[in-house]
């Protein structure tokens, strides 16, 4: 392991906290691929990508419908193909659908549960028998203060992360032995696009009931994701690390 560069998939990776995960996860020597769909469209990405080169850092892009076992199947080999097999997995990709449940859609229910949840092992299965055979890997799954709580308008949602838990503790008990680990972040609101679909009152007095007074920044996520990739962090795996200015503490 030591003489190569380790290769990290960030799924969502040009979005708000994706780009955070994928510029720290470069700047510390790992080639990084970001995942990305925007419905088949390719523009944005391929801009984004333009954009961390200028900035000296230089990543992959992958294209890739996560929710859709055949897409990801392709971007999985693709990168594979290209790369070899993947050491980081970050499963980041996720979205909201809130709404109340009284008035939540059938579609709405789905989307939230094949994106944020089914995705899962749609990607961790294409990846993992990589990992099993070279025996290290790092699985580290990108959930939600919400899964630990729950949230008024996100019963979808709350469901989809909390699955996430019970996905990483049962799969970090399979494959302990074979060097890989499987931990679950758990971040609170960080400043992204997605808390910004929040309308503007509805945000300000969840801001305000965050003890550290401000949201998160997608760099203090990254900075966990890091910390769980590292060499050292073999003994951690099961784990859940809460990332939240103590908006919730058990
Ligand atoms: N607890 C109790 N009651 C609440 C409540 C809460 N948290 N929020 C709203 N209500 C009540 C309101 O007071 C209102 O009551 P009345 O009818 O008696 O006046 C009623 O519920 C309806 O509230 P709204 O007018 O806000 O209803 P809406 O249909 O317009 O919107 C909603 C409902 C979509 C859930 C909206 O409140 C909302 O967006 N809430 C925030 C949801 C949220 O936190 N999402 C997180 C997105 S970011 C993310 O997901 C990242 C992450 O992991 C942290
Ligand atoms: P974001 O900027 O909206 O990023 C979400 C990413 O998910 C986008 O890059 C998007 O890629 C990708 N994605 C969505 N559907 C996809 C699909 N079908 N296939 C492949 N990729 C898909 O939001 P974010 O705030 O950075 O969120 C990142 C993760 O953190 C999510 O899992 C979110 O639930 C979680 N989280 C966020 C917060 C927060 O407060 N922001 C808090 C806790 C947890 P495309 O645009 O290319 O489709």
């Amino acid at each position: 392991m030591e003489n190569k560069q380790r290769v990290a998939l960030v799924t969502g990776g040009t979005g708000g906290i994706g780009s955070a995960i994928c510029r720290d996860l470069a700047a510390n020597g790992y080639q990084v691929i970001a995942g990305y769909y925007s419905g088949g469209s390719h523009e944005k990405a391929q801009k984004w990508q333009q954009a961390q080169a200028k900035a000296g850092l230089d990543m992959a892009i992958a294209y890739g419908n996560i929710t859709d076992y055949e897409s990801t199947k392709e971007c999985i080999e693709g990168i594979q193909r290209e790369f070899g097999s993947i050491d980081v997995l970050v499963n980041n990709a996720g979205i909201t659908r809130d709404t109340t449940f009284k008035r939540m859609t059938p579609s709405q229910w789905i989307e939230v549960i094949n994106t944020n949840l089914n995705s899962m092992f749609n990607v961790t299965r294409l990846v993992i028998d990589g990992m099993l055979e070279k025996g290290w890997g790092r699985v580290i799954n990108i959930s939600s203060i919400n899964a630990e709580k729950g949230q008024f308008g996100q019963t979808n949602y709350s469901a989809a992360k909390a699955g996430i838990h019970g996905f990483t503790k049962a799969l970090a008990q399979e494959v302990a032995r074979k060097g890989i680990t499987v931990n679950t972040i758990s971040p609170g609101y960080i400043a992204t696009s997605m808390i910004m679909d929040v309308p503007e009152p509805v945000r300000e007095s969840i801001r305000e009931g965050i003890p550290v007074g401000r949201f998160g920044e997608p760099e203090e996520v990254a900075r966990i994701v890091n910390f769980l990739a590292d060499e050292n962090s073999g003994f951690i795996t099961g784990s859940n690390i809460s990332a939240n200015g103590g908006q919730h503490m058990y």
